[in-house]
């Protein structure tokens, strides 16, 4: 595994996010809402570092691979959520990637009635987005790898890492091949 952004890096983003946030809403009060699972670390170190009158909640979203469709068909579960009609709300990720997600979150608030839904994912994946749709406040742009680490998993593994790491090719057939021969 390669370290792609260490904690001091990471803690550094996430204060930058926080002024940026405090800024933006200028004492107004708001909802932040994580999207598990990915965005738990963030969401646990962000919302600490942040001094305003502010409500937390979760959504869940998680793709479901059908048989015939090439990209799952999103699953988004809102049972978890605490009231947003009226309020302003802003949606934390851990990654934008294709954009999917973040986009079908937001029309899901929508449907809500929030006073205004705004976004922010820490690492933004350079060069591989579908959408039109951007997040209103980035942390880091990464390259194109697949990272594991500060949240992210790879098969729910590594997500408790204090750093950001990519993940080899190599890395990830071993793994699989681990799995097949039960090991662990
Ligand atoms: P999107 O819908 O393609 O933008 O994907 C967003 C979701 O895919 C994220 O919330 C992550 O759960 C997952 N994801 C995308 N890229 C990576 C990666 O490099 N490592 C781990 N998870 C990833
Ligand atoms: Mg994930």
């Amino acid at each position: 595994m390669k370290t792609l952004l260490t904690e001091d890096q990471l803690r550094d983003g996430v204060q930058r996010l926080a002024k940026e946030i405090v800024e933006f809403y200028e004492g107004r009060p708001l909802t932040i809402v994580g999207i598990l699972t990915g965005s738990v670390v963030v969401l646990a170190d962000l919302i600490r570092e942040l001094n305003m009158p502010l409500r937390v909640g979760v959504v869940q979203a998680r793709s479901y691979h059908g048989a015939t469709t090439e990209r799952g068909e999103l699953i988004i579960n809102a049972d978890l959520m605490p009231d947003i009609k009226d309020r302003d709300v802003l949606l934390v990720d851990d990654i934008f990637d294709t954009g999917h997600t973040l986009v079908e979150v937001v029309a899901k608030m929508r449907e809500l009635q929030p006073r205004s839904v705004r976004s922010l994912v820490l690492f933004r994946k350079e060069g591989r987005q579908q959408v039109q749709h951007e997040p209103d406040f980035v942390g880091f742009r990464i390259p194109d790898e697949f990272v594991v680490g500060y949240g992210l998993d790879y098969e729910d593994a590594y997500r408790h890492l204090r750093y950001l790491a990519s993940l080899e090719e190599a890395e990830i057939t071993n793994h699989l091949l681990e799995g097949e021969s039960g090991g662990r």
